[in-house]
C-alpha cells in the first residue's frame, strides 16, 4: 500500500490493486477503453469472495438525508467488511473523507465507494427547480447549472448525483412534477441530454464531474390520479411515444447510472422488472452503466405483492438491477438465494461488474480521494460567478402569465409599491424541493430583491397579509418529520389582512408574493386541490377590491388553477422556486432588467377535474371544435381548454409572426423540408422569443396526437427588428412508434406549425411520400 501526496490531493493506490496485471494502466491517467477496464475488473473481481461481491451492491445513507423511514446501522463495520459498494446522503470532504479512508485503507481489497448524493438543481448555489429550469427553453443554461452542480458537488467529495428526473409528468396533482421537464417527450430529451453532459462534463475520471444517474426508470410520472407512488398502466405505443424518449435521449447522452421507479410497469415493479431494465434498457438502447434501486424499492415489490425479501430481491437483481438502495435485501437474501440455485454466480457477477466499473469510469481506483480537495471546498462553492449565473437562469425561467395594460414592467423611481404575501420575505421557500445541502439562510428573499433595485428612488411597504395556509391537516403534512416547514402568524390573519389592505390602498402598485410553499410540492407532495392556499387568496380578494394594479407573484412547483387570478389579476409573473438568488431575479424582471421570456413547459388546467391535460393528446372520434356540445368529447360545466397552455408565455414587447413559407410542399422520401417564419418584434422592449415547432399527422396506421413539438429556436429582436427563422425537417421528424412498436413514418399528409405557443401557430400543408 503506498499512499503520496500531489498538489494538495491525496493520491492512493491500494497494494491489491497494484498487484493487479494491468496495474500500469492506473498509474497513468486513467482512459475509458473497454478493453482495459474489463481486463482491470476481471483481475479485481478474481480476488472478490461472494460476500464482498454482493457488497458491492449495497447502496447505504446514514441518515443526513432520507426519503424514508429506513436508514442503515453498522455503516462503519459495513464498509470496513466489504459489505458497502456506496454511501449516499454525506457530503464535506472531512466527512467524506473519513468514510472513504474506512473502505480504502481499512477494507480487505481496498475498493473506494462511490458517493451519491441528491443534487436536483444545485448542489450549494441552488437554481431554479427543473420545471421551472425548463421553462427557459436554453439548453446552454440549462447544461450551466449542472456543470456547477457538479464543480460545487465534487468540490465536496461527492462523485454520483441522483439526477436528472426525466419524468413525463401530465397530473400536476403529482407533487414530483416539480422535478422534471414537463410534459413533452422530445423536449424532455433535450432537457435529460442538457443535464448528462453538464454533470459528467467531458470525462467523468475529471475532478470536476459526476457520474448522472436518470431517474426514475420507468414512467413514474404516469402515477394514476396524481397520487404519489401510485400505480401506473400504460400501453406500449404511449410509454414508448410518450413517456420514454426522455430516458432513451439520456442514454444517448451517455449516462453512467440509472435508478429503478417505485412504480409498476406493465404489472411488474419497475425494480424487478427484466423486461424494462435488461430487454429495454440494455438489449434495445444499449445502456451499459449499472441500475440503482430507488429508496428502498426492492423491498417495497414484497407490499406489491411480489413475494417475501428473498424471493424479491432475486427477482430485482435477475430482471438487472445492480443497486439495491437503502433496504439490504441483496446484502441479507442473494448469498443464500445463490446456495439455493435461486440466483446464479453469473447473476451477482455482473451486478458487481457494472458497479466496479462505474467506479472505474469515475476514476475512482486511480485516485479515490479525486474529488476529496478542501482547498476547492473553500474556492469552488457559492462563488459569485455561481450566484451570478443562478440569478441569470432563474429570470430566464420565469413566465409572464398575464401583463395587462402592460403594467409591468414597474417604474423604479417615484412608485409607492405595496409588497404583500406570505412569501414575500421569506428565505426558506425560495429554493424550492430537493435542496439538501442547500442553505436557505442564503437566499435572497422578494423583499430585499426589491429593495437592491428600489433603493431610495421610490417607497416600498411590507404586510405579510395572510399565512401560507391555515388548513391545520394540510400544515401538519407539511410539516413533515416534526420540520417547521409552515408556521402561523400570531397576529389574527384579520390584523395581517387590514394591514395589507392599508397598504395597498396607500400604494399606486400592489406586488401580492403567494402561491405554494416549499414542501408543497416534491416527491410525497400530491395535492388534490391545486389552487393557490385559501388564506392567500382571500388576501388577494381584497387586495383586489383595493382597485389599485395588482400584480402576482407566484411561485409554485406545479401548475395551478389560477381561473381567479387570472380574471382579476393584472399581471401574473410564474417564477417557480427560482433558487438562491430568488429575490434579485424577481426583481430584476418586475422592473424589466430582463424581459421575460420563458414558456411553460406544463399545462395549466382550469380545473383539476380536466387532469391528465396536455398539449399533445389524441383528437377522439368525437372532437369538440366548438358549436353545439352534445356526443362531443366534452364537459358540461367547463371548456376543454387549459387555462394556459404549453408552451405559452407573454413577454414586455409583442411579436408578430409571418405565414410560413415552405422550400416545397410535396416532398419525397429523405428529401428536407424547411419551413420559415419572420418573426417582428413589434413592441417597446427588446426581449426573445421562442418560436416553436410542432407537426401533424392526421391520416396514419395508428391514431395520432394533434401535433408534436419537433423543434424550437429562441432568439433575441430589437424594437422594430425582424429575422427568419428557419426549421430543417426530416423523415425523422415524422416518425412515430406504430402498432407493432416499429419507430418508422408513413408518407401521407402532414401539417407544418410554426407559432409562440401550441395554440398560437401558423400552418401549412406538405404531401410526402416514401
Ligand atoms: C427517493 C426518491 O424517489 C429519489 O428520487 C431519490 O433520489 C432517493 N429517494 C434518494 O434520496
Amino acid at each position: 500500500m503506498k499512499i503520496f501526496k500531489k498538489n494538495k490531493v491525496v493520491v492512493f493506490a491500494a497494494a491489491a490493486l497494484m498487484a493487479l496485471p494491468l496495474s500500469k494502466a492506473f498509474a497513468q491517467k486513467v482512459t475509458p477503453a473497454d478493453a482495459k477496464m474489463d481486463a482491470f475488473v476481471s483481475g479485481l473481481m478474481k480476488k472478490m469472495t461472494v460476500d464482498e461481491k454482493i457488497g458491492q451492491l449495497n447502496l447505504v445513507t446514514v441518515g443526513r438525508a432520507t426519503t424514508g423511514a429506513v436508514v442503515n446501522s453498522n455503516v462503519e463495520a459495513g464498509i470496513k467488511n466489504g459489505n458497502i459498494g456506496g454511501v449516499f446522503g454525506v457530503w464535506g470532504t472531512e466527512y467524506v473523507q473519513k468514510i472513504q479512508d474506512l473502505a480504502v485503507k481499512n477494507s480487505r481489497l481496498h475498493i473506494p465507494l462511490i458517493f451519491g448524493l441528491d443534487v436536483i438543481h444545485g448542489h450549494r448555489t441552488i437554481f431554479p427547480i427543473p420545471l421551472g429550469m425548463s421553462a427557459t427553453w436554453d439548453m446552454g443554461l440549462i447544461q450551466e447549472s449542472a456543470q456547477i452542480a457538479a464543480k460545487e458537488a465534487t468540490a465536496e467529495g461527492l462523485n454520483w448525483v441522483f439526477s436528472p428526473m426525466v419524468d413525463i409528468a401530465r397530473d400536476p396533482r403529482w407533487g414530483r412534477i416539480s422535478e422534471g421537464s414537463g410534459e413533452d417527450p422530445w423536449y424532455g430529451g433535450q432537457v435529460a441530454a442538457a443535464m448528462v453532459k453538464g454533470y459528467q462534463g467531458s470525462s467523468m475520471t475529471n475532478a470536476d464531474a459526476v457520474m448522472a444517474c436518470v431517474k426514475h426508470f420507468a414512467l413514474y410520472g404516469g402515477a394514476e390520479a396524481g397520487r404519489e407512488y401510485n400505480t401506473v398502466d400504460m400501453s406500449r405505443i404511449k410509454m414508448y411515444q410518450d413517456y420514454l424518449p426522455p430516458y432513451k435521449a439520456a442514454v444517448d447522452a451517455g449516462a453512467g447510472s440509472f435508478m429503478s421507479s417505485f412504480n409498476t410497469v406493465d404489472g411488474i415493479p419497475a425494480t424487478g422488472n427484466k423486461w424494462l431494465l435488461t430487454d429495454l434498457l440494455r438489449k434495445q438502447w444499449g445502456f451499459k452503466g449499472f441500475v440503482v434501486s430507488d429508496y428502498t424499492a426492492v423491498n417495497e415489490m414484497s407490499n406489491h405483492g411480489l413475494g417475501d425479501l428473498q424471493t424479491v430481491s432475486a427477482l430485482a437483481l435477475k430482471a438487472g438491477l445492480d443497486m439495491d438502495m437503502v433496504g439490504e435485501g441483496f446484502l441479507k437474501t442473494l448469498k443464500k438465494s445463490l446456495k439455493e440455485g435461486k440466483v446464479t454466480q453469473a447473476e451477482i457477477d455482473i451486478a458487481c461488474r457494472r458497479v466496479l466499473e462505474a467506479k472505474y469510469k469515475l476514476g475512482l481506483f486511480n485516485n479515490p480521494y479525486k474529488s476529496i480537495d478542501p482547498e476547492r471546498e473553500k474556492t469552488d462553492v457559492m462563488t459569485p460567478a455561481n450566484l451570478q449565473a443562478s440569478r441569470k437562469i432563474a429570470e430566464h425561467s420565469f413566465v409572464l402569465l398575464k401583463n395587462a395594460n402592460q403594467v409591468l414592467p414597474l417604474k423604479k423611481s417615484g412608485t409607492k409599491i405595496a409588497v404583500v404575501g406570505p412569501l414575500a420575505d421569506d428565505k426558506r421557500d425560495m429554493l424550492g424541493t430537493w435542496v439538501v445541502a442547500g442553505e436557505w439562510e442564503k437566499s435572497v428573499s422578494v423583499l430585499e430583491g426589491i429593495h437592491h433595485i428600489v433603493g431610495n428612488n421610490g417607497t416600498v411597504t411590507y404586510a405579510k397579509g395572510s399565512n401560507i395556509t391555515e388548513d391545520t391537516m394540510f400544515m401538519n403534512r407539511l410539516n413533515y418529520f416534526g420540520q417547521q416547514m409552515v408556521s402561523i402568524d400570531k397576529r389574527s390573519s384579520d390584523d395581517m389582512l387590514n394591514e395589507a389592505v392599508k397598504n395597498a390602498k396607500d400604494a399606486d402598485v400592489v406586488v401580492a408574493v403567494v402561491g405554494e410553499s416549499q414542501s408543497m410540492s416534491g416527491e410525497s407532495s400530491s395535492r388534490s386541490d391545486i389552487s393557490i392556499p385559501e388564506s392567500q387568496e382571500r388576501m388577494l380578494k381584497a387586495l383586489a377590491k383595493t382597485g389599485k394594479p395588482l400584480v402576482i407573484v407566484l411561485f409554485n412547483g406545479r401548475p395551478l388553477t389560477l381561473t381567479w387570478e387570472d380574471e382579476h389579476a393584472d399581471a401574473i409573473l410564474d417564477v417557480w422556486a427560482p433558487g438562491t438568488e430568488a429575490g434579485n431575479a424577481v426583481a430584476e424582471v418586475l422592473f424589466g432588467n430582463y424581459n421575460p421570456a420563458g414558456k411553460l413547459t406544463a399545462t395549466f388546467p382550469r380545473s383539476v377535474g380536466q387532469i391528465p391535460i396536455y398539449y399533445n393528446h389524441k383528437n377522439t372520434g368525437r372532437p369538440y371544435s366548438g358549436g353545439p356540445t352534445k356526443f362531443k368529447s366534452n364537459y358540461l360545466d367547463i371548456s376543454n381548454d387549459p387555462l394556459y397552455p404549453f408552451g405559452y408565455g407573454l413577454s414586455y414587447t409583442t411579436f408578430s409572426y409571418s405565414d410560413v413559407k415552405l422550400n416545397k410542399t410535396n416532398l419525397k422520401g429523405n428529401e428536407t423540408l424547411t419551413a420559415t417564419v419572420t418573426v417582428t418584434n413589434t413592441g417597446k422592449y427588446e426581449g426573445e422569443e421562442v418560436v416553436q415547432l410542432y407537426v401533424s399527422d392526421p391520416v396514419a396506421s395508428i391514431s395520432r396526437s394533434v401535433q408534436e413539438l419537433k423543434n424550437f429556436k429562441k432568439i433575441n429582436l430589437k424594437p422594430g427588428e425582424k429575422q427568419d427563422v428557419t426549421f430543417n425537417i426530416t423523415p425523422a421528424d415524422l416518425k412515430f412508434y406504430n402498432s407493432r412498436l416499429q419507430y418508422d413514418w408513413e408518407p401521407g399528409e402532414f401539417i407544418i406549425r410554426v407559432g409562440t405557443s401550441s395554440v398560437d401557430t401558423h400552418m401549412a400543408k406538405v404531401n410526402w411520400s416514401k
